[in-house]
């Protein structure tokens, strides 16, 4: 199994803490799209025939666009690949950009999964993010989705910044539920360089991150979607049985995936590339069929650090016997002697020669990786 991923490079304004890629002048949607259909044609090969069971339309707001530009992308996807008979399809949507007419041409172009940025439903804070919609916007759009015919539907909160207490954390967070959406994901905020909220914090205009409240926000969400019927499968993710993201399991299981459009990333198992940041560039390069991305192959250390980081993140945990036919004796040994002073410290639980973090480990699954990772 394979999967695509197609990057829309447009938002109506700049949230303060994304450092995605995007533009917010709309006047070349037209050919951005055209360069995109380009490169889904000449990328065509890069999957080798494996058969596509999600295609997965990112940014970006891809809510932004005309669903006739979706339309077109999907049909050269068709044309072009191997695809599963049923296929997960995901668009990303802004609550304000979501109507009846979008959602009936996104469901009548075969997208099933709608995935909606709410990240808060408080006014003052969707202002501190500078994000486009209000409050109503959000309630609106999901009324209309949940009534619409697409069945699956994800949205996104983020938690972790100054002004958030644990009563409106929970308030955001007891308000989605109402919604009885299949899949949650609850983000921390991270504050990325060059963002607005990078230099807001720099010039004292806002209060730097407390990682502790993080901490105290992630254990909230996971009590209350917990108690509200959601499994937490991923350090983000929360979802309903069996409604988890076939695309997030592609990815975490390392399924290769051809990303199209400025600024994305594919993965084909030897190497990983990404394509130029830059709309304008992107399309000169791809009309003049000049290289527009850059590549990197990976070592076998690279790919084993992927697997302890992924496999970590993800319930699913960490294969002791897989590791072991992977790696030398001696690299075995090291990894294992680190494990034993992480399970002095109470991270993990072993099940089966598997491990997983518990509840504990998760609030440091990265540097606990990262302590993991050969060397
Ligand atoms: C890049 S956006 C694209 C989809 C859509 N434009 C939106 O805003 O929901 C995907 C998700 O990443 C989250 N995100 C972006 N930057 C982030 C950051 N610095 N910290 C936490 N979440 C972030 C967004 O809030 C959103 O939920
Ligand atoms: S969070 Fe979404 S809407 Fe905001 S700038 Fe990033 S991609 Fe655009």
């Amino acid at each position: 199994m394979a999967g695509i991923y197609v990057h829309v490079p447009f938002c109506s304004q700049a949230c303060h803490y994304c450092d995605f890629h995007f533009s917010t002048s709309l006047k070349n949607v037209q050919d951005v799209i055209d360069c995109i259909k380009k490169e889904l044609i000449l990328q065509k090969d890069y999957l080798k025939g494996n058969t596509v069971n999600t295609i997965y339309f990112g940014g970006g707001t891809p809510s932004l666009i005309e669903p006739e530009f979706i339309f077109d992308i999907i049909n050269v996807i068709k044309h072009n690949f191997n695809l599963e008979k049923e296929i997960e399809c995901t668009i990303e949507v802004n609550p304000e950009d979501v109507s009846l007419n979008k959602l009936y041409n996104w469901h009548k172009c075969g997208v099933n999964i709608i995935s909606i940025g709410i990240q808060s439903f408080i006014e003052e804070d969707l202002r501190f993010m500078n994000r486009s919609h209000t409050k109503k916007q959000s309630i609106d759009a999901l009324d209309l989705i949940t009534q619409s015919n697409i069945k699956n539907v994800n949205a996104d909160l983020i938690y972790g910044y100054p002004q958030l207490n644990l009563k409106n954390w929970k308030k955001n967070l007891k308000k989605l539920i109402e919604f009885k959406i299949q899949h949650i994901s609850c983000y921390c905020l991270t504050v990325e360089k060059k963002t607005a909220l990078f230099n807001f914090i720099l010039n004292k205009k806002c209060k730097p991150l407390d990682p502790e409240q993080g901490v105290q926000h992630f254990l909230l969400a996971r009590e209350i979607l917990i108690e509200s019927g959601y499994h937490h499968y991923e350090i983000s993710n929360f979802a309903f049985d069996n409604q988890q993201s076939l695309h997030n399991k592609n990815y975490w299981n390392k399924t290769h995936y051809l990303g199209v459009g400025p600024s994305a990333h594919s993965y084909n198992g030897l190497s990983r590339q990404w394509n130029v940041k830059n709309n304008a560039i992107y399309c000169n390069k791809i009309k003049r069929n000049e290289s527009f991305y850059e590549i990197e192959n990976l070592t076998h250390k690279n790919i084993i650090n992927e697997y302890i980081l992924t496999s970590l993140r993800t319930f699913k945990g960490l294969d002791l016997n897989f590791l072991s036919g992977s790696i030398s004796d001696i690299e075995y040994v090291q990894f294992l002697n680190e494990v034993r002073q992480l399970e002095k410290s109470g991270f993990f639980i072993r099940k089966d020669n598997v491990l997983h973090l518990n509840e504990k480990g998760i609030l440091f699954a990265d540097s606990i990786s990262s302590q993991l990772f050969l060397i």
